[in-house]
């Protein structure tokens, strides 16, 4: 059984920390059964399942539904569950509420994005002895606000920003930081100075692990993978290959053959 306190050890070790997503029980299951750390069921489930444009329409009832799947085929690996879309920032006993509906459906930390405003709700979330998450850099639920899935931290004073925003979650006591496509000196900068560890998506090689979205891994995501993703699999292609082979072969009376059916 995996804990959040591995990821300090693992930081202490100089040992990288690989995560993953997982939405289901299938790609939990094959994440358990590999040499992944840890699984983030991500609101980013709102877009690779259920098709939508942007995370913001994940709801609290759709990560713990999809927290459920997937802690059930976890296998002992940490599962840690996003707080969706504005579900922390409506006060505390709303806040507290997504964050018990969340850890009743079995994660065992909640992650959600930026610190400034929900600071008590932070450190609130952390005295109730759940672990908390931070997500710093470029923040999907901020999209509208960022005008698009850019690179943050370009400038000084935004990098000076984020960093500050760093060190804030670190004294809230946040057991790992989520830093997504910053440039890599900046992110360097922050696991330098941070004690807990940072995880990168799109924030280059410095930092203590990398995440990536499940779908993008393995080439089943829609659309261009943006520069960060690296393919280990073309998932889509493999299953429509295999799909039209299925398709050819029942068009051609080929499937079932006689040891596929009952006598
Ligand atoms: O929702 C998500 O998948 C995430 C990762 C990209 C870190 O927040």
């Amino acid at each position: 059984m995996q804990t959040v306190r591995d990821f300090a050890r693992f930081k202490a070790a100089g040992r990288a920390i690989a995560m993953v997503t997982a939405y289901d029980a299938w790609s939990a299951r094959a994440a358990a059964g590999a040499n992944v750390d840890a699984l983030l069921v991500g609101d980013s489930v709102a877009m690779v399942v259920h098709g939508h444009p942007t995370t913001l329409t994940a709801s609290v009832e759709m990560l713990a539904l999809h927290t459920r799947a997937v802690v059930r085929a976890a296998g002992g690996k940490l599962v840690v569950a996003d707080l969706p879309f504005l579900s922390y920032r409506k006060g505390l006993c709303a806040a507290m509420d997504a964050v018990e509906t969340l850890i009743t459906s079995g994660a065992q930390a909640v992650k959600l994005e930026g610190v400034d405003g929900h600071e008590d709700i932070v450190r609130h979330i952390i005295r109730s002895g759940v672990p908390v998450m931070g997500h710093i850099g470029l923040m999907p639920q901020h999209i509208h606000e960022a005008g698009g899935y850019r690179v943050q931290g370009r400038t000084d004073l935004v990098a000076d920003t984020i960093c500050q925003q760093a060190r804030t979650l670190e004294d809230l006591g946040c057991f790992a930081i989520v830093i997504e496509c910053v440039p890599g000196s900046l992110a360097a900068r922050i696991t330098a100075e941070l004690h807990v560890p940072t995880i990168g998506i799109g924030a280059g090689g410095d930092t203590d692990g990398q995440i990536l979205v499940f779908h993008d891994l393995l080439g089943v995501g829609t659309g261009p993978s943006p520069r960060f993703v690296r393919r280990y699999l073309e998932g889509e292609s493999l299953v429509t290959t295999a799909l039209n082979a299925y398709a050819a072969d029942v068009t051609a009376r080929r499937f079932p053959a006689d040891e596929e059916s009952y006598a």
